[in-house]
């Protein structure tokens, strides 16, 4: 989550302020005669993280939760069941009476049930809901399995069952009960009827006391009909977005808080039992159902190229010393070896073992997750160093993050993530067009628009739609791109958004989601240079939380006030202490004679009160004394998120300016200098979205409204059919009445051989469980006459059209 800021907080305004700027109809001009270079092969792809039950309770097929019991010293997600008066008790336990014949060594817990009283017509037992609830269908047939523990010499009949959630049943099993020591025990259930909130219950009809692990149910049609696989629907949306590469599995799960919880390949491998149950960052116990292997399996299945992240050696919290980083590049490069090596080799004799003897040619691994500064800068040539020795055309890619990239040795692809506004990723929409050429490949690794957005909106995919054209004009240096996060589970969700929302049945993509589905659909093969004329549009106007800071510097802040229309909405007071106040950065805070004061002198340190929702317009005053340092004061308004970096810089650079900064940009800049104990009395007017700001009373900026391009496009051409492919994006709030001209290569007259657009009446429209697809590609009527498409393209829409060359 890097950079921060921008605008947009009432779209009415926003609409008033747009209407009446277009004039004359905008012109799009493609110069098909002048091709420019390939669109990158693998430009459009998906980034899988295990987050929001995405692996679990999501892609991965498994239908029973904590089916190791691992999750807890309790039977989390599993509920003891009886009926008449048999008895029972449950626990969950970690003793192994048979220390010779453990079910797996990574696999301690077991449950543990002593039934002192049950017979047929009273039973005792457990049952588990999966994820809220689990989905049988009428006929469709489902595979149990367990493993089952029973004492020497005892046998306790038992039943499996789904039923609802009222007991009545749909399928029951009778399951033979194994010989002593731990046995696997499978059934098929037919359910006869439908229910999407069924549960499992395992029932015994003797007492006694026995152990089950492993409690295992999934449909037996997964996707593409693998073992151990993935739910078809899900799968199936991630192929219908025909990815080219697949980034897995992380994110911050591949850095872990800690060390412990990192994500380690190996741990990842093998039968079920064997496999790690690891805390997920994110929330979560994770089973590693979908491992490794099952990565590069799915890579292959959705014909994509895989791309592995590794962990370089550092958590969240913590860094691997370097005398022991050994094992970690050793664990690249056997993963590696896993991939790609000859079924000779260990790794590679290992994937053979496991069902797979060709190789999975992964030419892509990333080397850590967000990682950056120096702790970065000294592990990342270990891997270099080590992983281009033993493969040197394997394309190794490094985070872009801390503000740089290493550059010794340089990567092949940096990776860079952008989280934010719709009109931030507007305003980037150009960010590549005079890029450096000579350097490494871009890959953006996570990009969304996370902020303004509710939980994926229409504006949100228009924002990433904008931005997107400018990936696909630049796919000569930016080779790779990927929406962020791609799965969450409605009712465990940690990130919002992300491009697909399910619950156990049912599932919708965002806008967002058909924005990437229709420039995967239709990326083409070779830019074509495309020009685009329209008058700009008003950007929504923001408002947001106030604050204070230092850089470098010691300052104190009082009398701090801000007003909207003759209203007082923030008085401080600090004569009680600093009360809602957030504190950010490697500050020293506290209030001395009623002041705020900070005396640490470090950078971007930054002090926050308020709330994304205050509504533009207000004026922000305080009264400011620098104490000591190299620079002022930082004066932050507008915030949305505390990150935001959206403020006036007094005596930055080194006390040599003041420059009002505006989404991480400087906006406006004068000469001038803060001194040592003075106080100085400033103010902040931001009504109609025009930012005024005082120094001891004398206007210092005026910056007007800031205002968006309206009309986005890019044009390729698709090699094999000749056809043009034109992608048009309109960011206002109004309609833009358009001429499109094909020039130097003639292209058929009359109707264009495909146009859909998309769009919905309101910005903030949203797709839904209920409503999948209330805001999807439509059809839409656009004809080529004497070569120029004149058509209105609506507000907030992506249009796709195709024309058929003559
Ligand atoms: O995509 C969600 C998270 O955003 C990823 O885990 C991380 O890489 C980024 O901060």
């Amino acid at each position: 989550m890097k950079p921060s800021v921008v605008f947009l907080r009432n779209m009415g305004a926003a609409m008033l302020l747009a209407t009446g700027l277009q004039a004359a109809p905008a012109t799009i001009t493609v110069s098909a005669n002048q091709p420019a270079h390939k669109v990158a092969p693998t430009l459009w792809g998906l980034f899988f993280e295990d987050i929001n039950l995405s692996a679990d309770g999501g892609l991965y097929a498994e239908l029973v939760r904590n089916r190791s019991f691992e999750d807890a010293d309790e039977p989390q997600h599993w509920q003891p069941v009886t009926s008449g008066d048999a008895q029972a008790a449950v626990t969950v336990t970690c003793e192994q009476p048979w220390a010779d014949n453990p079910l797996a060594t990574r696999n301690k817990r077991s449950l543990r049930l002593d039934i002192t009283k049950a017979s047929p017509s009273a039973t005792a037992g457990i049952s588990n809901s999966g994820y809220w609830g689990i989905p049988v269908r009428a006929g469709q047939e489902m595979h149990l399995s367990l493993a089952l523990r029973l004492p020497a010499g005892t046998n306790i009949p038992l039943t499996a069952s789904l039923e609802s959630k009222d007991g009545k049943s749909y399928a029951t099993a009778h399951l033979n009960a194994g010989r002593d020591g731990w046995s696997t025990i499978m059934a098929k259930l037919n359910p006869d009827t439908t229910d999407t909130d069924a549960r499992l219950v395992l029932r015994a009809s003797a007492p006694g006391t026995l152990w089950l692990d492993m409690v295992s149910l999934f449909p037996a049609q997964t996707w593409k009909n693998r073992p151990n696989g993935l739910r078809a629907d899900l799968a199936e949306m991630l192929n219908s977005l025909k990815p080219s590469f697949l980034r897995f599995p992380g994110g911050c799960w591949v850095e872990g808080e800690t060390m412990a919880e990192s994500y380690r390949w190996k741990e990842t491998m093998g039968p079920l039992q064997e496999r790690r149950s690891q805390w997920n960052i994110w929330g979560y116990w994770a089973t590693h159902g979908i491992g490794y292997h099952e990565y590069l399996q799915l890579s292959e299945d959705l014909k994509a190229e895989p791309l592995f992240c590794v962990n370089v050696g550092m958590s969240h919290k913590e860094h691997v010393p370097m005398d022991r980083m050994g094992e970690y590049v050793q664990d690249a490069l056997d993963a590696i070896e896993y991939a790609n090596g000859p079924v000779t080799s260990p790794w590679g004799a290992l994937r053979a073992r496991n069902g797979h003897p060709e190789p999975f040619h992964l030419k892509y691994v990333e080397i850590g997750n967000e990682n950056g500064g120096p702790a970065y800068l000294e592990r990342w040539p270990l891997f270099h160093k080590a992983i281009k020795a033993k493969y040197p055309d394997l394309q190794l890619i490094a985070n872009e993050w801390a503000g740089g990239h290493p550059t010794d040795p340089l990567p092949d692809i940096i990776d860079e993530h952008y989280y934010n506004t719709p009109e931030f990723f507007m305003n980037r929409a150009d960010m590549y067009d005079h890029y450096d050429r000579s350097g490494p490949k871009i890959f953006v690794g996570e990009y969304a628009v996370t902020r303004e957005t509710g939980t994926g909106s229409l504006r949100g995919a228009i924002g990433e739609a904008a931005y997107m054209t400018g990936l696909e004009r630049n796919s000569d240096i930016v080779v790779m791109a990927a929406y962020a996060p791609l799965l969450a589970h409605v009712n465990h969700r940690r990130w919002n958004p992300d491009l697909i929302n399910f619950d156990n049945s049912r599932a919708y993509g965002l806008p967002s989601y058909y924005v990437q589905q229709l420039f995967a659909a239709h990326r083409g093969d070779v830019v074509l240079p495309t020009k685009v004329d329209a008058a700009p549009t008003a950007a929504p106007v923001r408002g947001g939380a106030i604050g204070v800071g230092t850089w470098l510097s010691q300052a104190e802040f009082k009398d701090l006030q801000v007003t909207a229309g003759g209203r007082i909405i923030y008085q401080s007071d600090f004569s009680s202490g600093t009360g809602n106040w957030r504190f950010h950065g490697d500050g020293d805070w506290q209030v001395v004679d009623g002041a705020l004061r900070q005396t640490a002198i470090k950078e971007n340190i930054r002090a926050v009160f308020g709330d994304a929702k205050w509504q533009p317009g207000y004026t922000y005053s305080l009264k400011a004394r620098k104490l000591g340092g190299a620079e002022g004061f930082l004066i932050l308004f507008n915030i949305l998120h505390d990150d935001d970096k959206n403020w006036w810089n007094l005596g930055g650079w080194g006390n040599q300016r003041h420059g009002l900064e505006i989404d991480g940009s400087e906006s406006a800049t004068v000469a001038g200098k803060i001194v040592n104990n003075r106080w100085y009395d400033i103010r902040i007017e931001t009504a109609a979205g025009r930012i005024k700001c005082y120094l001891d009373n004398k206007l210092v900026h005026d910056v007007a409204p800031p205002s968006l391009r309206s009309l986005f496009a890019s044009a390729t051409r698709d090699e094999t059919t000749g056809d043009i492919i034109l992608k048009v994006v309109n960011g206002a709030f109004t309609p833009v009445m358009t001429d499109v001209r094909i020039d130097g290569a003639p292209v058929a007259e009359g109707p264009a051989a495909l146009a859909v657009t998309l769009t919905s009446p309101g910005a903030m429209d949203e797709n839904s469980l209920d409503h999948p697809t209330k805001i999807s590609p439509k059809p839409v009527s656009i004809t080529v006459n004497n070569g120029v498409i004149h058509h209105e393209f609506p507000a907030n829409s992506l249009t796709v059209i195709r024309l058929t060359a003559k």
